[in-house]
């Protein structure tokens, strides 16, 4: 679209969450003017949600050798190891820079060490956690608190639409539509010399998720749409243990964190067995994708619509003291988990895959980068590690950071922005009850088990809904826009999950049940043409 208002700054960062409010910061501090953009308000992404909390090799006897073996074995094979080594040695030192920027972890009230928990696939306690089970709210608010102070511009209720480039094909800025008031409601732009993706995930792609509502895969869609290359993106994870809350939930779910079996909640079927014992060695602790594959297997077998968590033997002082918001979660839907098990079934969480970046966080667009969840750096491979979302974005924020700083020493102002190549006004909008519907063939096609059939059926009915909204003709808005991006980023992950035929990680095929080393110990990468969407 044409622009109908614009500001110019060093940097645009689009998303507010752990990697977004980092890498601002710290450019920030370097002396770089920063605009951040966010779609909703700024504590409003992933970030806030997350429970568990953050993994690094903080505590006596651990290492960043050992936590690089437990995020290998996790991500199935298909790890970057280097990206791995790069997260787990530098993640010990970017908490501690998080916690001097304000974030306030959970401590032992005699030593003042900082208290550790454990979650699936991890051999030894290595999470900190804040406010017990509140530790994403805890690193939000610091950030938000610091952003402030350093005076850095935000412009929020700003949905991103695409990139602008510059003569050269360099990233120059994006475009946005803020349903705001003023002089910059409406369709604007920020012109920068660098754009940092910081988007979030995808998660509302299918029916049920962990993710807030504005998690709609915008920062995929929009690196789709500009022509960077987007990779692993059938790696859709799935968390074992969300609060069930029957056959028609929609929308997001409470989570009930990995650390409730990490401090000893039990897996049990209806009749109290524990499943997951003897069918790997680590039990409930098993890697994530092993486990929510365990708990489908024991659904399928029962013919129940979900499993059960026990943590009844925590007792009330416990559950108080140290998971408070997933009490007052299970006790707003009239479930007490000090005196009954808990119904939890998988649900999605995670997109492992995303945008593909270099160790700096570049993309294969010069000067756009992506960091955080819609980054695809290779730590996670087929199955992140719990914990480790948290530290990416930071680790990498602080990276990227770095470059986009030094770049700037040596370009110049923010160079003629070109209107996009893939612009918003050339993209055909779905409506927005598309977004209903492409959850429903997702959750059906795409979920936790697939089959070429399901899959199959899943990209036809896909493909009808943007057929039908070549001839709808959508107002543009908020609704269609996510709607659109869903649709775009739902396609693609559809055609990789038929590509990939074997089981690896997250990425489940009923039909092709077996780890394929010889053939797919590779990645599936895609890049549209910046003219197609
Ligand atoms: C949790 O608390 O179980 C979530 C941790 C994660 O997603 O890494």
């Amino acid at each position: 679209p044409k622009p109908g208002w614009s500001v110019d700054a060093d940097v645009v960062v689009v998303g507010s969450g752990v990697a977004g409010l980092t890498v601002a910061l710290r450019c920030a501090a370097a002396g770089a003017k920063v605009t951040v953009v966010t779609k909703a308000l700024l504590d409003d992404g992933s970030t806030r949600w997350a429970q568990g909390g953050i993994a690094a090799a903080l505590g006596e006897g651990d290492t960043p050798g050992q936590h690089l073996d437990d995020t290998l074995v996790a991500g199935a094979g298909l790890c970057d190891d280097e990206a791995v080594r790069t997260l787990v040695t530098e993640g010990p030192d970017a908490v501690r820079r998080l916690i001097a920027t304000g974030a306030q972890f959970d401590t032992d009230a005699d030593t003042g060490a900082i208290l550790l928990t454990r979650e699936g696939g991890h051999h030894r306690r290595r999470i900190a956690h804040a406010g017990g089970d509140a530790t994403g709210a805890e690193i939000s608010r610091a950030l938000v608190d610091a952003v402030r102070a350093a005076g850095i511009e935000t412009i929020e209720h700003a949905l991103v639409l695409d990139l602008l480039k510059d003569a050269d094909g360099r990233a120059a800025g994006v475009t946005l539509h803020v349903m705001g008031e003023g002089e910059r409601d409406g369709v604007g732009a920020v012109r920068a010399r660098a754009v940092v993706l910081a988007t979030g995930g995808m998660g509302q792609v299918f029916s049920a998720t962990t993710n807030p509502a504005v998690s709609t895969g915008d920062g995929v869609a929009l690196a789709l749409r500009a022509g960077a290359e987007v990779s692993d993106l059938e790696f859709v994870q799935f968390h074992p243990t969300v609060l069930w809350l029957g056959p028609d939930a929609e929308g997001q779910q409470p989570l009930v964190s990995e650390a409730v079996r990490g401090e000893g909640a039990h897996l049990v079927d209806a009749d109290g067995h524990r499943f997951m014992v003897g069918a790997h060695e680590l039990a409930e602790l098993a890697p994530r994708d092993i486990v929510a594959k365990g708990i489908t297997r024991r659904m399928q077998e029962r013919g129940a619509e979900h499993m059960y968590l026990d943590a009844r033997h925590f007792g009330a002082e416990m559950w108080e003291h140290r998971f408070p918001t997933i009490l007052a979660a299970c006790r707003a839907h009239g479930i007490d988990p000090v005196t009954e098990p808990i119904p939890v079934a998988p649900a999605a969480h995670y997109a492992s895959g995303g945008v593909r970046t270099d160790l700096l966080g570049r993309s294969t667009l010069p000067r756009l980068y992506a960091c955080g969840e819609v980054a695809c750096t290779g730590v996670h491979g087929a199955n992140r590690l719990a914990s480790n979302s948290l530290l990416e974005g930071l680790v990498f924020a602080e990276r990227i950071a770095a470059d986009v700083t030094a770049g700037l020493r040596e370009a110049s102002g923010p160079g003629e922005a070109l209107p996009p190549e893939a612009s918003a006004a050339g993209t055909v909008l779905a409506g927005p009850k598309a977004r209903l519907e492409i959850q429903r063939i997702m959750t059906e096609g795409a979920g936790v088990l697939r089959s070429r059939e399901s899959l199959e059926r899943a990209a036809a009915e896909l493909a009808r809904i943007d057929e039908d909204a070549a001839t709808a003709l959508e107002a543009p808005g908020t609704e269609s826009w996510e709607a659109t991006n869903l649709l775009l980023v739902a396609r693609v992950l559809v055609a990789a999950a038929l590509r990939r035929e074997e089981t690896r990680g997250c990425h489940w095929r009923e039909d092709r049940p077996d780890r394929d080393d010889t053939a797919w110990r590779r990645h599936l990468l895609v890049t549209l043409r910046p003219d197609r969407t």
